[in-house]
């Protein structure tokens, strides 16, 4: 049949009347249909989530993801820009401290900020305490630093002071609580080095709570500007959980060109299951990285609880 087709459009063009693009149109639309589609491809497919995981797992996710990461890297460099702990007297739900204490000590250089001086006192004893076991047990020093400021101004000029080397395995934790992350400082890291994989991230986006804390920023609308890094922040409010979860994924592709961008949800733990009070974006460019977030997910999650609004984004 092909053979007949390709025929009569060969008449159709003797006698001049094609029908359709011409031909050297017809090859860049396909070209870029192909190129559109490999684009697809390339996003890494993992299974479906079966169960939840609650706000209270967040830390052990971050702690199963990196021991996995550095099982593949053998190094790296965390990042944690929101590094103080988040409920007292919790240890075993704060992030930085898990990634710490996580073995084997592949991780060597950690740097951890924060603003609040209660917190930076706590984020030194726990320095000061790692590095004394370390000595008591003969270990390797790690290079771990901690910065008091605002992230946003201390993030940039770290990075300019000390640059990241490109061959560098680096993974940032942006752990905000809602409007603080600037999006220069997610540009800051995104773009930060020349060449090979790009700093990871995993990037808090609130859901549960946006539209209102939105919607209660017209009185101070440069917070929203400054976190979304354009004044186009208003439309977010009214997007569906869904949609607004695409935007950002969708963001993160094209504006930074990572290979992969997920949002993972984390649900409310509540008896029927619970909404989805926040995603984690994971942005990445290691293949293998996306599978190895699902896998961290089976390790931290509560598996007796209905897997229900559980739907990944990309
Ligand atoms: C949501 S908590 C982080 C929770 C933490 N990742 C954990 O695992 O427990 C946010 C932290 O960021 C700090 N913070 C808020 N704004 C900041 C900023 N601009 N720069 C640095 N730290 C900031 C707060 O004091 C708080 O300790």
């Amino acid at each position: 049949m092909a053979g007949k087709d390709s025929a009569t459009r060969e008449a159709s063009s003797r006698r001049g009347v094609t029908k359709g693009p011409p031909a050297d149109e017809r090859v860049q639309r396909q070209r870029r249909l192909f190129e559109e589609a490999a684009a697809v491809a390339s996003e890494p497919q993992v299974k479906p989530l079966r169960h939840p995981i609650w706000t209270e797992s967040k830390a052990r996710l971050i702690q199963s993801y990196l021991k996995l990461f550095t099982f593949v890297t053998k190094h790296g460099t965390y990042i944690d820009a929101f590094a103080g702990p988040q409920q007292v007297g919790k240890p075993e739900m704060w992030s930085a401290k898990l990634v710490i204490d996580c073995e084997p000590r592949w991780l060597r250089h950690f740097h951890l900020f924060e603003r609040n001086k209660d917190k930076v006192a706590q984020l030194r004893t726990l320095v000061h305490d790692h590095n004394r076991i370390l000595e008591d047990a003969g270990g390797k020093a790690r290079d771990l630093n901690v910065y008091e400021g605002d992230c946003n101004i201390e993030i940039p000029a770290a990075l300019e002071r000390s640059p990241i080397r490109d061959k560098e395995a680096t993974f940032a934790l942006l752990d905000q609580r809602t409007f603080e992350c600037h999006w220069a400082t997610v540009r800051a890291l995104a773009t930060h080095k020349r060449s090979g994989h790009k700093i990871e991230l995993f990037y808090f986006l609130p859901n549960k709570w946006l539209p209102r804390s939105l919607a209660g920023l017209t009185k101070n609308p440069e917070t929203a500007q400054r976190w979304w890094g354009r004044d186009d922040w208003k439309t977010l409010g009214s997007l569906t959980t869904r949609q607004r979860a695409e935007r950002f994924t969708d963001r993160f592709k094209e504006e930074f060109s990572y290979a992969s961008v997920k949002a993972w949800p984390i649900s409310e733990r509540t008896a029927g299951g619970g909404s989805v009070m926040y995603f984690m974006i994971h942005a990445t460019d290691h293949p293998e990285a996306p599978i190895l977030m699902r896998r961290a997910f089976e390790h931290a999650v509560d598996p007796t609880k209905p897997a229900e609004q559980l739907e990944l984004v990309r």
